[in-house]
């Protein structure tokens, strides 16, 4: 069993841990992190469910290892908000748009949003809702998903 340190910070707040070699970056975030709001669902990439944001591009955690993220920035869902609550743009859109249900593919559709329009960016209704076919929603249908994706790009939905 082979061990590594690692430093990170993840939702400003620095991370030091001793990980075994194999420890996938979503299990180390809920974990020993504790920031639950990652979700795990197939657990081999597919369902997006486990995106968070690794130096400012979204990343499937369930994809990456602990030690892979060494000194890496990180942002999981419990960092989007504001200190006050208030909520990130696309939670905000999210909420006004009803594009969720049971919330389990939640996290993982916000923090891929986030991402793309992160530090002011207005990316395209085509973009945004390119990326979320990377995404499984087995309650919305998806509508609510789109609307909120196309509110993103300053289209009424
Ligand atoms: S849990 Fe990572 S993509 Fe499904
Ligand atoms: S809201 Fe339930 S899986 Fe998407």
């Amino acid at each position: 069993m082979s061990e590594h340190r690692i430093n990170v910070e993840v939702n400003g707040r620095q991370q030091h841990a001793t990980i075994e070699g194999r420890l996938t970056l979503g299990d180390f975030l809920r974990v020993n992190c504790g920031y639950t709001g990652v979700h795990l669902g197939c657990e081999h990439g597919v369902c997006g469910a486990c995106t968070v944001i690794v130096d400012g591009k979204a990343v499937r955690s369930c994809l990456m290892l602990a030690v892979q993220a060494d000194g890496a920035k990180i942002t999981t869902v419990e960092g989007l908000a504001s200190p006050d609550g208030a909520l990130h743009p696309v939670q905000q859109a999210m909420r006004d748009e009803h594009a969720l249900q049971c919330g389990f593919c939640t996290p993982g559709v916000v923090m891929t949003l986030a991402a793309l329009t992160q530090d002011g960016a207005r990316p395209s209704s085509e973009t945004l809702l390119d990326a979320m076919s990377g995404h499984i929603c087995r309650c919305t249908g998806y509508q609510g998903i789109r609307r909120a994706a196309r509110k993103l790009a300053g289209e009424n939905s």
